[in-house]
This record gives C-alpha cells, sequence and structure tokens, in this order.
C-alpha cells in the first residue's frame, strides 16, 4: 500500500455533541485503508501548528474519508473552526490494521473515548459471517446518545456503559460492563487509551486467555517511524522490545504490550 501526501478539501464538518465533531474531506488515495489505520493531519501550510496530527479513519468511500475527532487542544480546536471549502494536508494511510479477514467467529469490537474514532471501519470491513457484539464507552449520557447513532451497527449487538448517572445504559466504565457479560467471545478488538486497554486485558482478557488485538493512541510526533517518539514495550520471545506505534502498530497483540499504566 502506498503512502501518499494529499491536498484536500473539507466537504463538511459536523458538530456531533460537545467537544465531537465529524470531519469529511476528499479522498485522493486510491487504497482502501484497514480498519485501525490513520491519517496525520496538516490543518494549514503555516509553520504554527508545525506538527501533523494521528486519527483513526472512522469511514471511507472511493470519494470521502470521514474522521470523528474530539477537541482536547490546540490542533483539534483549531479544526473544530474548519469550514466547507477550507484546504487540509493529509499523509496516509498509515500503520497496521486490524485483520479482519477472519470468519465464522464471535467477535467483540470494544471502543472507549476517542478510541470511538477507530471502530467504525472495524465494523464495515469485518464478515458478515462472524458473530458481533460491540461495546461501547463514554464518560457523559448526551455523548453516548449522540455518538453512538454514528457507528455502522446494522446486525451487531450494541452494550454500551457511561460513567455519567443515568437511567438508560450501564452506569460505570467499560470494563465494569464487559466483566458483567455471561459469554465468551472467540477474538477481542479494542481501540481506547492505555487505562482502558491495559484494565480490559488485566481484568479479562488474560483472565480467560481470549486472543486479542489492541489499537493504541500513543502521542506521536512525526508520524512515520523515524523519530521514536510513540515508542511501547512489546514482548518478543524472551525479548522486550520498543516498538513505534505509528510503523509497527497502532494494532498489537494484547498479550504483547508491556503496559506503562
Ligand atoms: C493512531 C491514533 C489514532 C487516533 N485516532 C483518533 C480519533 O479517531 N479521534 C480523535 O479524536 N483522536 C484520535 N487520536 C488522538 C489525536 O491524535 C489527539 O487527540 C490529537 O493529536 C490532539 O491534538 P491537539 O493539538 O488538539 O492536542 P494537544 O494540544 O497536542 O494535546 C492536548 C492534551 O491532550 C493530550 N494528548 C494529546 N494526544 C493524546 C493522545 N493520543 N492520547 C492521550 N492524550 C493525548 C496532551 O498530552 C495534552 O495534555 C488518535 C491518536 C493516535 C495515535
Ligand atoms: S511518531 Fe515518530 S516514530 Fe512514531
Amino acid at each position: 500500500m502506498k503512502i501518499s501526501l494529499n491536498k484536500s478539501r473539507i466537504i463538511e464538518n459536523q458538530k456531533i455533541t460537545e467537544n465531537y465533531f465529524l470531519m469529511k474531506f476528499e479522498n485522493k488515495n486510491p487504497d482502501q485503508p484497514g480498519a485501525a489505520q490513520f491519517i496525520n493531519i496538516k490543518i494549514n501550510s503555516k509553520q504554527d501548528p508545525l506538527l501533523r496530527r494521528p486519527f483513526a479513519i472512522f469511514n471511507y468511500t472511493k470519494k470521502q474519508i470521514s474522521i470523528l475527532y474530539k477537541v482536547i487542544g490546540n490542533v483539534t480546536c483549531l479544526m473544530s473552526k474548519l469550514n466547507k471549502g477550507a484546504e487540509i494536508e493529509y499523509f496516509g494511510f498509515l500503520g497496521k490494521a486490524f485483520n479482519t479477514d477472519i470468519k465464522k467467529k464471535t467477535v467483540w469490537a470494544i471502543a472507549g473515548g476517542i478510541g470511538i474514532g477507530g471502530v467504525n471501519l472495524f465494523l464495515n470491513n469485518i464478515k458478515k459471517s462472524n458473530r458481533t457484539e460491540l461495546f461501547l464507552g463514554f464518560n457523559q449520557f448526551q455523548e453516548a446518545c449522540n455518538l453512538s447513532k454514528f457507528l455502522k451497527t446494522d446486525n451487531v449487538k450494541s452494550h454500551i456503559a457511561v460513567l455519567e448517572k443515568n437511567k438508560r445504559y450501564f452506569q460505570g466504565n467499560l470494563v465494569e460492563l464487559i466483566k458483567t457479560a455471561k459469554t465468551r467471545p472467540d477474538m477481542i478488538f479494542a481501540c481506547g487509551p492505555e487505562m482502558m486497554l491495559s484494565g480490559l486485558y488485566h481484568n479479562f482478557i488474560d483472565k480467560y486467555k481470549i486472543p486479542a488485538y489492541f489499537s493504541m493512541e500513543n502521542i506521536m510526533a512525526c508520524g512515520i517511524g523515524t523519530c521514536m517518539g510513540c515508542t511501547v514495550k512489546i514482548k518478543e520471545g524472551n525479548k522486550i522490545k520498543q516498538k513505534r506505534v505509528c510503523k509497527d502498530g497502532p494494532v498489537f497483540k494484547a498479550e504483547d504490550i508491556i503496559f506503562s499504566l
């Protein structure tokens, strides 16, 4: 797959809920991205902000790419103010994807926080012969109501955990919700903050020895494997190696990850 640098115009930049936006822009890359692959976006040609920012591909057609992003700092705040027609630059498609070429399995897709941006393409790509269930974790009730509607959940049973007190969904975090499940899947694919992934691994996956793959979200600088700014410790045989999330990941086998949290 070719990595290309593309200039692209914004088609839509829609506010979905407090602090979350869905940005659609022209797709200039003929390749089909895999689930958990990402693009590195620069929002203008100025020196500031200098660094590109990584975002998982939320949805994709030959003409259009979309990302679901949360406003957390400088660049995402500037992004939220961009209008239709503004030009951005993106580099991609980057990183290794989840392997969705599996059949007739019970599969759980799990996403929390900004990890929700990465799970939609997984739901699109996973073969229909699998029995897929989706587990989502949100901080706020309104986020859960507004964001869950944007995921491709046809033929998928959804379970939602919300930290905020509410009467519609499970109240608590994603790991607490998963621990209440009566069944066990054949495989797990998860995207989210390290704290969530670590909790999921130690409290559930390791306990029941379920094959699992995690997409990591480490802060990145170059995004293309040259600066070593995004490394994670990964077990390889009886050695521990520093692997780059941007180039060797973002997807790693859960049991190989040495969590820092
Ligand atoms: C592979 C990958 C895929 C991603 N996909 C998405 C996505 O689909 N949607 C989405 O909203 N975000 C996603 N992110 C995170 C996104 O890249 C950051 O939110 C963004 O870079 C923040 O830029 P900023 O300038 O607004 O914030 P900054 O000003 O750079 O940071 C603001 C604060 O947030 C913290 N921060 C920045 N990046 C991260 C991070 N990755 N994890 C935890 N804390 C962070 C900083 O330490 C700082 O405290 C992804 C990250 C990676 C590595
Ligand atoms: S961000 Fe530079 S090596 Fe990953």
